[in-house]
């Protein structure tokens, strides 16, 4: 059994937190299970600014979701920039608010409460000029630069509703986006930067657009390399929001009203848009980053996402703001310009909270610990990780050699679909295990399911659901209830399906396991691996493609195509760099399988259904375990797959 490592004393010290001790945490665990309508009612009241305060909680369950999405608080009403924005204008105007470190070591912009309230109604003046009104979509496609925090910010204030596309996407992905989702306008820049290379914004655009139409698009300019120009669609931000008004009347919005769409992968080729609403989403995001991380009004907080990311929405933008905090956003790689770069911007700017992947960290780590060890790090108190399983060993790099065990590490486990944190330690209660995500969050129900459908009680390991709705949950698939349903609420019926395996200990202490589904998560990316199958497949020279995850030492997952050329087709050496070139260009730069092997045949069922648990179990290293395979076409196939993965370089 692993062990348990406790908080250490300097963590818990001083902490402001009504969640600070483990009594408070099992008081609001009883409260948040046996009344949590009411319990996140008075939360609401306490922790947002309201126009119209609501009077109840949740309306609907996971029963009535198969005909219309829950609610929570349906007759309240506000704007989510009142609470991120207006309401600190009294007590911290001249607190920084945005504190941005630019790709190049030491650039830094740091923009005040007043001056980020200042910006978002400018850019909302510009944008209402551009035509967008409440429930307008507003596609935004940038780098990690504090516009793209303030264009977000200027749709909730008309209450548009944005829609943030990563900056690696391609210029198809990027296409389907913005007409899935219908937008109107679209936000972007000249170029980003990445660990000093430049990234082509604008010019995905364009490709973008050719055959898809917005009305506009505004484009921030960063790089100042020249860009194509579309007269009477195209207009330069600096043109149009600097001049705008420096105030603008929030728009008064429901509490269901939208408030951003966000497209993430699943089981099929198609990314699904999850749809989040204004207030109980900012509730749950603003509860969880201030309870989780134990985030003081002094604190310096560093959320090292993207903002194309949930992670970047809910603990770049919108957590850390409703509390009043100074977010850092970083437009660099932990990497540039050497291996120290996370932990000099810890030294410069005092960071107390860093949030990064567990990739980051087992990329870092194989540098070993000189590039750590030169820098200060003794502002930390909170290290957390998200994005995907933390393996023990890099738990306690972090824990040991960049906390040196002066910190807490909170392994929080969550999705784009629950808005938030939802199994998490909390810094200054939960003792820690390395590898454990530990404990729900009050209100946060988890079932395990067995092997054969049952509910697990006590230690087990499962498929894991939730069995009761939260604020910051995802309330639909944009214009696709029937595949929010689908997807989430049939497997388990009066349950959400997670699509994550889990262990839960003696303790009730959980550890996510992985996906149980075809999503793979490549450095803390999500991706569906239908969707590199149809890649593969648009390429002329393929006629069938299979891929799977397989374990990767640093990415967590790496990518493995089984691949099934045209008859006639040889392999030939460049055909991998080609066919990620396809990868590339139909789903975006962050999209590289790591290992083909072309295959004669894949392993089906007489009907025909690709047997991906072989696949899966190959990949692995595992062949001896492949289980039964009575139920194949031609059962040839399996040994001569397993003849040729065992010539594969991993
Ligand atoms: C999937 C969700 C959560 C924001 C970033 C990713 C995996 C996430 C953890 C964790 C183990 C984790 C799960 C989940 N995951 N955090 N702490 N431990 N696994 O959001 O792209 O929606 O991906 O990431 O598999 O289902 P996402």
């Amino acid at each position: 059994m692993s062990e348990t490592v406790p908080v250490p004393d300097r963590v818990r010290a001083g902490s402001p937190s009504k969640i600070a001790s483990r009594a408070a945490y099992l008081d609001a665990v009883a409260h948040a299970t046996a009344d949590p309508s009411g319990y996140w009612l008075h939360q609401a009241w306490e922790r947002l600014q309201w126009r119209t305060p609501p009077t109840h909680g949740l309306k609907g369950d996971y029963h009535s979701v198969l005909e219309r999405p829950f609610t929570w608080f349906d007759d309240g009403e506000l704007n989510v920039t009142e609470t991120c924005l207006d309401r600190h204008l009294a007590t911290r105007a001249d607190k920084t608010a945005i504190l941005w470190e630019g790709d190049e070591p030491g650039q830094s912009r740091r923009l005040s409460y007043a001056d980020l309230h200042r910006e978002v109604c400018r850019a909302a003046n510009a944008l209402a000029g551009l035509g967008v009104g409440k429930g307008d979509r507003v596609v935004i496609y940038m780098g990690m630069v504090p516009e793209a925090a303030i264009a977000m910010l200027a749709c909730a204030r008309l209450g548009a509703v944005h829609s943030v596309v990563f900056g690696g996407f391609s210029a198809d992905s990027l296409r389907d986006r913005v007409a899935d989702s219908g937008a109107k306008v679209l936000i972007t820049q000249d170029e980003g930067r990445r660990g000093g290379k430049p990234v082509p914004l604008k010019a995905v655009v364009d490709d973008a657009l050719r055959d898809q139409a917005v009305d506009k698009v505004l484009v921030y300019r960063h790089t100042g390399s020249a860009v194509n120009w579309t007269a009477g669609r195209d207009v330069w931000w600096h043109e149009v929001v600097p001049g705008a008004g420096d105030t603008r009347k929030a728009e008064v919005c429901n509490a269901e009203d939208p408030l951003f769409i966000l497209y993430t992968s699943g089981s099929t080729g198609k990314p699904k848009g999850l749809l989040h609403t204004c207030a109980g989403y900012l509730l749950w995001v603003t509860w969880t980053c201030q309870v989780t991380f134990d985030l003081r009004d002094d604190d310096v907080y560093a959320c090292v996402a993207d903002v194309g990311w949930i992670t970047g929405h809910s603990y770049i933008v919108y957590g850390p703001l409703a509390n009043g905090a100074t977010t850092t956003m970083f437009e660099s790689i932990p990497t540039y310009p050497d291996p120290g770069r996370y932990w000099d911007l810890v030294q410069r700017h005092r960071i107390t909270i860093l949030y990064t992947a567990p990739t980051a960290l087992r990329a870092l780590a194989a540098y070993g610990d000189g590039p750590v060890k030169k820098y200060d790090r003794s502002s930390l108190r909170v290290l957390g990780t998200v994005g995907e399983p933390i393996n023990p060993d890099a738990w306690r790099w972090y824990h040991e050699v960049v906390g040196e065990e002066r910190c807490t590490v909170v392994d929080t486990w969550w999705q784009t679909e629950t808005g938030g944190h939802m199994i998490t330690p909390i810094a200054p209660v939960t003792a820690t295990k390395p590898g454990s995500a530990t404990l729900p969050v009050p209100g946060v129900l988890p079932v395990v399911f067995d092997g054969r459908d049952h509910i697990l009680v006590g230690p087990g390991e499962g498929k894991l659901c939730i069995a009761h709705p939260w604020p910051g949950q995802a309330r639909t698939v944009w214009g696709d209830h029937e595949r929010y349903v689908q997807t989430y609420f049939t497997a388990y019926k009066g349950y959400y399906f997670t699509g994550d395996g889990v262990r839960r200990d003696k303790d009730g202490y959980y550890w996510i396991t992985g996906r149980v589904d075809d999503v793979i998560n490549v450095s803390g990316h999500r991706m569906g691996t239908a969707e590199f199958e149809s890649a593969l497949v648009s390429a002329d020279e393929v006629a069938e493609a299979a891929v799977v995850g397989y374990p990767h030492d640093v990415k967590g997952q790496g990518v493995w195509a089984y691949v099934v050329l045209q008859p006639g087709t040889v392999p030939s050496h460049d055909l991998p760099a080609r066919l990620n070139g396809v990868c590339r260009k139909v789903i975006g730069a962050h999209a590289r399988v790591d290992i083909f092997q072309f295959v004669p045949g894949l392993p089906k069922t007489r009907s025909g259904k690709v047997m991906r648990r072989i696949l899966r179990k190959v990949a692995e290293g595992m062949p001896e375990s492949l289980g039964d395979l009575s139920t194949l076409a031609d059962p040839g196939v399996v040994s001569s797959i397993v003849d040729g993965a065992a010539q594969v370089q991993r």
